[in-house]
């Protein structure tokens, strides 16, 4: 258990993740033990906003993490194009979303606009993503408050750089599977 996190991935991008603290990873490991049987039952829509596919990558590789802790992924879809049906299964809605800006000042998701055209998600539970070259800037949090703004209990987030897709992508399916199981517990 706990193979598909290497214990060499990294919480190296703190300052740009909106999640709570996280648990050492020794007890992140024990809790996905004991909490395995109870959370093989996540349901996790994905939605996306990508121009040239480093967020959709992102997505797919959570996707298949999470696939790998027995999460059942509903659909993977765009932001503008949403799987209605894949959302209303879902119990957690993830969104992601590319950094558009002059890349060190007036950064922000591109998908925000989009975003505010999702049906109401009252109910519930949705994290926020988004990749950048440089620098995100306060992008997560503006795409954490859109994302609320739906009605989903937002329950963190993070920014990916695109120079690391494959690394905090995992560090991304790492915290959502430790916060559902602390939220669980
Ligand atoms: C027009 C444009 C503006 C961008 N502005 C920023 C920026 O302000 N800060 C940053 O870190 N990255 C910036 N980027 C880089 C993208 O956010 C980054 O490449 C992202 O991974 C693209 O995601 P995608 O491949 O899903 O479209 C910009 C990219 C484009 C095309």
């Amino acid at each position: 258990m706990g193979t598909a996190f290497p214990t060499t991935r990294r919480s190296d991008h703190r300052d740009e993740s909106a999640f709570g603290p996280r648990q050492s990873w020794s007890s992140g490991i024990e809790n996905r033990e004991r909490d395995r049987g109870r959370l093989c039952s996540v349901k996790a829509a994905i939605l996306v906003e990508s121009l040239t596919g480093n967020t959709w990558k992102a997505a797919e590789k959570t996707a298949d993490l999470l696939s790998q802790e027995r999460w059942t992924i509903t659909g993977l879809s765009k932001v503008r194009h949403p799987d209605h049906a894949a959302i209303q299964e879902a119990d957690l809605v993830l969104i992601g979303s590319w950094v558009h800006g002059a890349f060190l000042f007036g950064q922000a998701p591109w998908a925000v606009n989009s975003i505010s055209n999702l049906p109401a998600m009252r109910g519930k539970k949705a994290a926020a993503f988004c990749t950048f070259a440089l620098h995100p800037g306060n992008s997560l949090d503006k795409l954490t408050s859109a994302v609320g703004d739906t009605g989903a209990y937002v329950i963190g987030g993070l920014a990916i750089s695109r120079s690391k897709l494959d690394q905090h992508s995992e560090e991304f399916a790492t915290r959502l599977v430790d916060a559902l199981a602390d939220s669980d517990a």
